[in-house]
């Protein structure tokens, strides 16, 4: 039976977060290097906040973090972050001009709603992805990198497959706080090359 309150869940009470997935974040970070003081940081499928919550952290007032959801978020940040309620999907790239030179790094923790069928939900997990990967060709810097879930399944290698023509690297990575028992993967993309073409 899946259990509810693991310790990451106990962790994130303990410490005030506002999501457990906070720490898939972290340790992505801590592996990756993903996030520097300074940086511009669009953060897609926000709500409710915990990782936008860490990237303003990271980032220091010298950074910028957008940020864009379905739903709320309704905690405050200090510094510099900007929230947009909106459906990703919709998105053309131009919505955050405060980012005026782009951005160093596009994250996504999107989760679809699941109907519970694995094939569906695979599939709208992978519209999602390759909304975002899309978005990161327009909105991300050179050298820039991307993080972005995915339900794993049949379609998975060929999409990390595809990246590898325009970033320097591709990894699939399951952080310790995504639970054993879900699908959930991050596709993580390091050092975009904006003349790289799709493989
Ligand atoms: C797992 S939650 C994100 C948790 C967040 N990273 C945090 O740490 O607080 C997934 C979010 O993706 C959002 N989402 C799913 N599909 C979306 C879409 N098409 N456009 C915008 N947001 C979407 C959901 O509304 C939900 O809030």
């Amino acid at each position: 039976m899946k259990k509810l309150h693991d310790r990451f869940f106990k962790q994130a009470k303990r410490e005030g977060k506002l999501a457990r997935s906070v720490y898939k974040l972290e340790e992505l970070d801590r592996r990756e290097r993903l996030l520097r003081k300074g940086d511009n940081v669009l953060d897609l499928g926000a709500s409710p906040g915990s990782w936008l919550e860490c990237i303003v952290e990271k980032i220091g007032p010298g950074g910028m973090a957008c940020a864009v959801d379905l739903k709320l978020i309704h905690k405050k940040f200090k510094g510099k972050a900007h929230f947009k309620k909106m459906n990703v999907l919709e998105m053309r790239g131009d919505e955050f001009p405060e980012a005026a030179g782009g951005f160093d790094v596009v994250l996504s923790d999107m989760a679809p709603n699941t109907s519970g069928i694995k094939l569906v939900d695979q599939v709208r997990s992978l519209k999602l992805c390759e909304k975002v990967a899309e978005l990161a060709g327009k909105m991300l810097k050179p050298g820039g990198n991307m993080v972005c879930k995915m339900l794993y399944g049949p379609e998975t290698e060929q999409f990390r497959t595809r990246l590898a023509g325009r970033y320097a690297v591709v990894k699939i990575r399951k952080p310790c706080a995504s639970r054993v028992e879900s699908a959930e993967t991050y596709i993580v993309a390091l050092g975009f090359k904006p003349n790289g073409a799709e493989r």
